[in-house]
């Protein structure tokens, strides 16, 4: 698999040297607030979940932006849970570097993730789950083309409050006839 360009931004290979940043990353409790994680997280944790076996295709993905002539790491996303009669799999994202939060590389991250669920994976259907209250993340998931199927109410016990889950989708013939309007 090579490295998955779009105009911004890039997705390449996790490597063992990002996991410092990453430490950092779901230990800031403003980045972990949307995120599934609630308790510490050690190195340890870290290097565990990079060297777990897994399915190649839900190989996650470190996210990169250009500044001028390189590029910076801003997070990891990736798609899991791949159910292959189905042809459905589940994305993730977190962009770590809060001050590139509000500049449209998560919307353009989901994008590129959309095109290669469907254009490599050969997906039908892409979804996510998302807490209600993480407003910036559902506008996000809006402007790369997820239409909400379903609330959960109260699924999630999170700062201190239950919170709504909404699960986002987009289906292969939605994406389909979107890329051709492009
Ligand atoms: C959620 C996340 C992926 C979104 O990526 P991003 O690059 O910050 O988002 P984008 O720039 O694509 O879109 C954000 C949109 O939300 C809007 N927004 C931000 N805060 C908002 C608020 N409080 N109310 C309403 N809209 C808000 C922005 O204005 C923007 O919309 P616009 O382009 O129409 O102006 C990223 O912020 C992140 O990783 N956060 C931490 C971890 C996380 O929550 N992950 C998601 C788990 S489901």
């Amino acid at each position: 698999m090579s490295i998955i360009y779009g105009k911004r931004v890039r997705l390449r290979a996790n490597e063992r040297g990002d996991l410092k940043k990453f430490h950092e990353w779901v230990n800031d409790p403003e980045v972990t607030r949307g995120l599934a994680l609630y308790l510490p997280m050690s190195m340890a944790d870290e290097e565990k979940w990079f060297d777990a076996q897994r399915d190649p295709n839900e190989k996650p993905f470190a996210i990169e932006i250009r500044k001028g002539r390189v590029w910076k790491l801003i997070g990891n996303c990736g798609v899991f849970g791949i159910e292959l009669t189905h042809r459905s799999g589940e994305l993730g994202i977190m962009i770590g570097e809060k001050s590139e939060w509000d500049k449209g590389y998560g919307a353009e991250v989901m994008t590129l993730l959309l095109r290669h669920c469907f254009g490599t994976l050969n997906l039908n259907r892409a979804f996510l789950r998302v807490y209600a209250d993480n407003v910036r993340a559902v506008r996000s998931y809006e402007k790369a083309g997820f239409v909400l199927e379903g609330r959960l109410r109260e699924a999630v016990y999170k700062n201190g409050k239950y919170d709504d889950v909404l699960i986002m989708s987009v289906l292969r013939s939605e994406w389909a006839s979107r890329s051709k309007e492009k």
